[in-house]
């Protein structure tokens, strides 16, 4: 009884697991709703979605474009890229949009608003109907017969957007005489038909690209399944399909991989990628190129030339400029090209709304009207890519690899002259010049070989240039090359062999460092890496010259923006917050890692092409005045930013770089000075006039007038409040940078109140004796107190 009891509960158990099993196979089934019947809808409101049987495309409603329109989609499963969508020149209702088939086999969208899109009208009423979404991506309408086949009645491949996906027809339809063709979107986030299309050519049969109808672009004869003109690699995995007969002509790929997902997507720009590289550039084709499948054409305006280019830049422009605006809405990326183009006054353009229509064009500008910063806007320039760099590169070259000839041709003769004794030098002088000439084909030699070996390595260390390089790479130290003067000898542009852009500082030959101690001191330097600090690539040491070589920082230095009322404007509070940011950062790492002396004030803060801050000339002072360093009288730095116990004691510490930027933080909230003139009846420097507007509780008439819309005052309260507490009198008082760091990351909150600031003088004691001395002219005074007694007018400014 027992037994059979627990046979018949196991019995039960397990046909209720195979009901179970049944059941999710259904559900499975249920779940894998591929087709639409007559009858059915999809509400864009149930967010329902049709998806293939092998779940490898669906089809929905979805947000497609900057208007918040929505299309009907198709879109692959795994990685959601559209690959087909309903008229892109009718956006549906995103909130009451469905799709029906109904019980007369019209398949059709309608939305509350909108005039219904119908997408099939069958002539005849029809019930035996299905729209089924199949694993190829084709959404399609079939008519079945009682004999077990369907007709196609409609289908989505017959209208392609812009992507082309497996299996998909390019061509003519020679029954219908439908044409199937790609065509951009009208800009990246628009995707109303833009001013390219990829075609089917059946009589040259290739592919061609057209801009606005005219060709720019061709694949080239298909030859053993490859086209000339598309990369391998885009070809690798494809399988071409030509149908040329009188039903249709036509191409198509497959590839020979199924799983994977494969596309070939038409740009706004003219480009065609597979998601991994190029398949097509006819964004490259000017006209004058038939590189790459580009075609030659005739109307090439005579003010252009072979190797002129648009190139893509982020930034802003210094000046109101003169432009003209092409407000016509039906204008896309392409369009405003080939006008500025056309247009010989125009060397810039950019969209004109957001939505990215109409243009914008630049005239008579050149790129030094320009500041690039990553936070700006896109703006499209004309360059010519021949004379830019190829050009001097090429001549580099030639004249590099003709001075070494001449350099071993004359070591060789003086070698062999040398040795036969033949060779009787005339004066000293002479004598002298030749042998610097040994001295230089030797040297250059064998640095070369270090080059090489350094470049092998690819560390961190410190890398050796040779002379000639870098005489090369600065047109000889030419006056055009200088970039400035900076405290420790003129800085000049260079660009290397390689095309990379440096700094080249060429120290004053007042440094009496053993050549061992150098490179220890600038090993060092070296290993400190941070993006906020300007990296040291290398040095050369050629007899007595000691010459540094820094990573090029094309936007300058921060009082070139700071102290000036019409650049002041391009740095507005963001970015001037993100300098004090990334300065602070700076800071905090040189204090986490070295022990090096760094001079902080606003022209030793380098700007990079994305105006991030970068700190410069951090262990120059050690490297510059070796034996001078304890020498309290000669002060590397520069008066306004150095801290009263430096000034007074030569103490130096960390805190010393705290009250120096606390002084470049205020200088960067004020845009002034940190000496200065502030107001007549109140000669105080540019602290003391901080201080006392913050104890007013007015410290927002601080702010720099340029900033005045652009800043957060909350934001700006906080910094001038760190300002205040980095350059109190005590040391002691002073926050540490990491405590500054994290204030100003709002990470703490910040609870102590500045206490008196160093150098802060009442107003009435100096009044008399500053006015008649004249404190707005001269940067050197004497300010006498009855507590501290400065006397800058001693310090020996090396450095300003
Ligand atoms: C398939 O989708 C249609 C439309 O949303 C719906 O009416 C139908 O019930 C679904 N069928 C299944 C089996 O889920
Ligand atoms: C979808 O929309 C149609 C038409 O508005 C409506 O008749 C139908 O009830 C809706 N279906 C669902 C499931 O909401
Ligand atoms: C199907 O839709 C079409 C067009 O909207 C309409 O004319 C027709 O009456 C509809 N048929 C049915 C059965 O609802
Ligand atoms: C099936 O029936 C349809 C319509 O009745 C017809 O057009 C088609 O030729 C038939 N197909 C076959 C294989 O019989
Ligand atoms: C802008 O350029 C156009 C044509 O190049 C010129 O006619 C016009 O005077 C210029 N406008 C200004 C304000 O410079
Ligand atoms: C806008 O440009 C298109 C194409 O170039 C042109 O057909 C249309 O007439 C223009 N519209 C206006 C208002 O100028
Ligand atoms: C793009 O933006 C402009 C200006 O806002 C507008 O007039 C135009 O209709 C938009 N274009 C499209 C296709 O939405
Ligand atoms: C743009 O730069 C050029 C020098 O390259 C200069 O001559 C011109 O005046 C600048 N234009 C403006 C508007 O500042």
């Amino acid at each position: 009884m027992f037994e059979h009891a627990i046979r018949h509960k196991l019995q039960k158990l397990l046909s209720f697991m195979c009901l179970c099993l049944w059941w999710s196979t259904c559900i499975h089934v249920e779940a894998a709703n591929d087709s639409l019947k007559p009858g059915h809808t999809l509400n864009y409101t149930d967010i329902a979605t049709l998806c293939s049987k092998k779940g490898k495309y669906c089809l929905d409603f979805q947000w497609k474009d900057v208007g918040e329109n929505q299309y009907l989609v198709v879109s692959s499963a795994n990685n959601n890229k559209v690959v087909w969508m309903s008229d892109r020149n009718q956006p549906v209702d995103g909130d009451s949009a469905v799709l029906s088939l109904n019980r007369s086999g019209v398949l059709k969208i309608e939305s509350e608003r909108r005039k219904p899109i119908i997408l099939y009208y069958p002539p005849q009423p029809i019930n035996n109907i299905k729209a089924t979404l199949l694993d190829t991506g084709n959404f399609v309408l079939q008519q079945l017969h009682s004999n077990g086949t369907n007709t196609l009645l409609w289908q989505s491949f017959d209208y392609p957007t812009d992507t082309l996906i497996p299996t998909m027809k390019l061509g003519v339809n020679h029954k219908t005489d439908h044409h199937w063709l790609l065509v951009s979107f009208m800009a990246k986030t628009l995707v109303t038909p833009g001013a390219f299309s990829l075609e089917w050519e059946p009589v040259e049969q290739e592919l061609i690209i057209r801009r606005r109808g005219k060709v720019c672009w061709r694949s080239g004869k298909l030859r053993n399944n490859r086209f000339e003109h598309i990369p391998e690699d885009a070809q690798r995995r494809l399988k071409y399909t030509i149908v040329s007969n009188g039903d249709e002509n036509s191409f198509s790929f497959t590839t020979t991989n199924e799983e994977a997902d494969l596309w070939w997507i038409l740009s706004e720009t003219g480009q065609i990628s597979d998601g991994k590289g190029y398949v097509a550039r006819a964004d490259l084709c000017y006209g004058y190129n038939t590189d790459g499948g580009c075609q030659r054409w005739q109307d090439i305006p005579k003010c252009r030339n072979p190797g002129d280019v648009f190139q893509k830049k982020t930034g802003y422009f210094n000046y109101l400029l003169n432009t003209s605006i092409e407000g016509n809405i039906s204008y896309g990326y392409s369009d405003c090209e080939a006008s500025c183009w056309s247009n010989c006054n125009c060397n810039a353009f950019t969209e004109f709304y957001s939505n990215g229509t109409g243009c914008t064009f630049f005239h008579w500008i050149s790129a030094e009207n320009y500041t690039f910063d990553s936070t700006g806007e896109n703006f499209y320039f004309l360059v010519n890519m021949l004379t830019n760099h190829k050009g001097t590169k090429k001549w580099i070259w030639i004249g590099a690899v003709a001075a070494t000839a001449l350099l071993a041709i004359c070591l060789f003769t003086i070698c062999l002259a040398l040795k036969k004794r033949k060779f009787v030098f005339q004066d000293k002088k002479r004598q002298r010049m030749v042998m610097k000439m040994v001295h230089l084909a030797t040297c250059s030699r064998s640095s070369a070989m270090e080059d090489f070996e350094v470049d092998l390595k690819k560390g961190n260390g410190l890398k050796l240039f040779n002379y000639t390089s870098v005489m090369a790479a600065t047109s000889g130290f030419s006056s055009e090359n200088m970039l400035g003067e900076g405290g420790f000898g003129p800085v000049y542009k260079g660009i290397l062999l390689t095309g990379q852009e440096i700094a080249v500082k060429r120290l004053s030959k007042t440094s009496g460092q053993g050549i061992v101690e150098f490179k220890n001191e600038l090993t060092l330097i070296c290993e400190l890496q941070h993006m906020n600090l300007v990296q040291l690539l290398g040095c050369c040491i050629h007899e007595e010259e000691r010459i540094l070589i820094y990573e090029y920082m094309p936007n300058k230095s921060l009082d070139f923006y700071l102290f000036d009322s019409t650049r002041g404007k391009l740095l507005d509070w963001k970015k001037r917050f993100k300098i004090i940011e990334g300065i602070s950062q700076g800071l905090l790492y040189l204090h986490k890692y070295s022990r090096l002396k760094i001079i902080l004030k606003a022209s030793n803060i380098l700007l990079d092409e994305n105006m991030n801050p970068k700190i410069s000339d951090f262990g120059m002072a050690r490297i510059f005045t070796q034996e001078s360093v304890s020498n309290t009288n000669r002060i590397v730095g520069t008066h306004g930013y150095m801290s009263p116990e430096y000034i007074m004691e030569g103490v130096f510490s960390t805190k010393s770089d705290v009250y120096s930027f606390g002084v470049l933080l205020l200088e960067i909230v004020g845009g002034r000075r940190s000496l200065g003139c502030y107001g007549v009846d109140r000669p105080l420097n540019m602290i003391g006039h901080t201080w006392e507007l913050w104890k007013d509780g007015a410290s927002s008439e601080l702010v720099d007038p340029s900033i005045k819309e652009s800043f957060d005052p909350n934001e700006v309260q906080r910094c001038i409040h760190i300002g205040l507490l980095c350059v109190q009198h005590y040391a002691d008082d002073r926050p540490t940078m990491s405590d500054i760091v994290s204030m100003l990351t709002n990470k703490s909150e910040i609870v102590s109140l500045p206490e008196r600031p160093a150098f802060y003088v009442g107003r009435k004691i100096i009044h008399h004796e500053l006015s008649s001395k004249g404190f707005c002219a001269d940067s050197t005074v004497e300010i006498t107190t009855s507590t501290v007694e400065i006397t800058t007018s001693t310090i020996d400014m090396t450095d300003s």
